[in-house]
């Protein structure tokens, strides 16, 4: 036998160790204070572990995982590292203990006004978070132009009701419970404030959502009292506002912004909407509405720019056909920024429950005390 036959023998704790130098790029604290880290296997030369991130959307995944391997790698005597992965989402307990939902987070996607596409960007965020492998709701609450199902190819289709509750609707993997899919097409539906309130609290209640890491609402357009009081048929962990570029669309976002800071729910962030639009024949960049208004507002108000989203006939007609384009053509520039928008999201959210009094851990997520 060599002598030095143990010399490089790997301790599991060393490999603890030199993860406990590895730094979560968002929530600014090492893998190992994060409880993130577990499952470590020392076999020879070569180490498995794995990685509990807080989203499964999560945008430094590969970051975290190549720095993770790297910081091992090094380790003398380890020859391969094989990193694997799982998630657990941060749970939002006033969803359970106020409305019964067993949703660990609900975001509300709000507008100033109409058109921006709000129901687009919140029907496409909902799927590209759920392919990303994330359990997804998608309440349509837009009852006044409920076409959220129109979007998902799901138009038409009426819930199941099973135990006394309404089944959502699946599309691309998201659960779709939608005013579109209880009244009757064509009919224009007339709500006044406390109606509106009950049909909500029911689709809360009645609607057997399961288990969601992500409920996603999309709100009417505009700012007013119906807006303001579905916003708070729920405790919404966070609300985001979409805009296009233009000068009034932009004044609206301060009033966005203005709803939600009103119901103390934080902002998670503005997204800017057909913000540019990229020639298909020359590849040129036309910013039809203007510049950096989208960003600028955020940063005034103090709030997160989650990401612009460029023009594109393919959104539209996605819109109209019920492919979502980050299903459709997730690598095109419209679907690419639509996934990444998504994964920030996600990771801002995860930051909230780090930093904001009131959220604490799933049971088995120690990260927070
Ligand atoms: N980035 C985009 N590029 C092209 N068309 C878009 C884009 N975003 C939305 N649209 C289209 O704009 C219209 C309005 O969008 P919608 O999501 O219904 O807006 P809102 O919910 O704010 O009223 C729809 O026809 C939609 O397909
Ligand atoms: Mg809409």
């Amino acid at each position: 036998m060599p002598i030095f036959e143990n010399k490089d023998k790997v301790e599991e704790s060393q490999v603890l160790e030199t993860l406990g130098t590895v730094i979560e790029p968002e929530l600014h604290r090492d893998l190992v204070t994060l409880d993130m880290v577990s499952d470590v296997q020392v076999d020879g030369s070569e180490i498995d572990f794995k990685i509990t991130l807080t989203t499964p959307a999560c945008p430094l995944r590969n970051q975290i995982e190549d720095e993770a391997r790297a910081a091992v790698m090094a380790i003398p005597g380890v020859e391969t590292v094989n990193v694997h992965f799982d998630a657990n989402v941060p749970q939002d307990n006033r969803l359970f203990d106020q409305v019964q939902l067993k949703a660990r987070n609900a975001v509300a996607v709000a507008s100033g006004k109409g058109g921006v596409g709000k129901s687009t960007v919140a029907a496409n965020l909902a799927v590209s978070i759920a392919r990303d492998g994330a359990k997804v709701g998608l309440l349509d609450a837009d009852i006044y132009g409920p076409n959220i199902p129109l979007m998902l190819g799901v138009a038409g289709q009426r819930p199941r009701v099973m135990n006394e509750k309404i089944m959502p609707v699946e599309a691309y993997g998201v659960k779709v419970m939608s005013m579109a899919f209880l009244v009757e097409e064509d009919q224009p539906v007339i709500w006044r404030g406390p109606m509106l309130h009950g049909a909500i609290r029911q689709f809360l209640t009645d609607v057997d959502w399961g288990e969601l890491d992500y409920l996603i609402v999309d709100l009417p357009p505009g700012t007013g009292d119906a807006q303001l009081s579905l916003a708070q048929s729920l405790p919404l962990t966070g609300g985001v506002v979409v805009t296009t570029p233009q000068d009034v669309a932009l004044a609206d976002v301060v009033k966005g912004i203005g709803m939600f800071k009103q119901l103390k729910v934080p902002v998670l962030g503005v997204i800017e909407n057909m913000s540019y639009f990229i020639a298909p024949d020359t590849g040129n960049r036309y910013e039809i509405f203007g510049h950096g208004g989208g960003e600028k507002v955020s940063e005034r108000m103090g709030v997160p720019f989650l990401g612009k989203i460029p023009i594109d006939p393919t959104v539209c007609e996605g819109g109209d056909t019920g492919k979502p384009i980050v299903v459709e053509a997730p690598d095109s520039p419209a679907g690419e920024s639509l996934r990444s928008i998504g994964q920030s999201l996600a990771a801002k959210i995860s930051v909230l429950h780090m930093t904001r009094e009131g959220f604490s851990a799933s049971p088995d997520l120690k990260i927070m005390q």
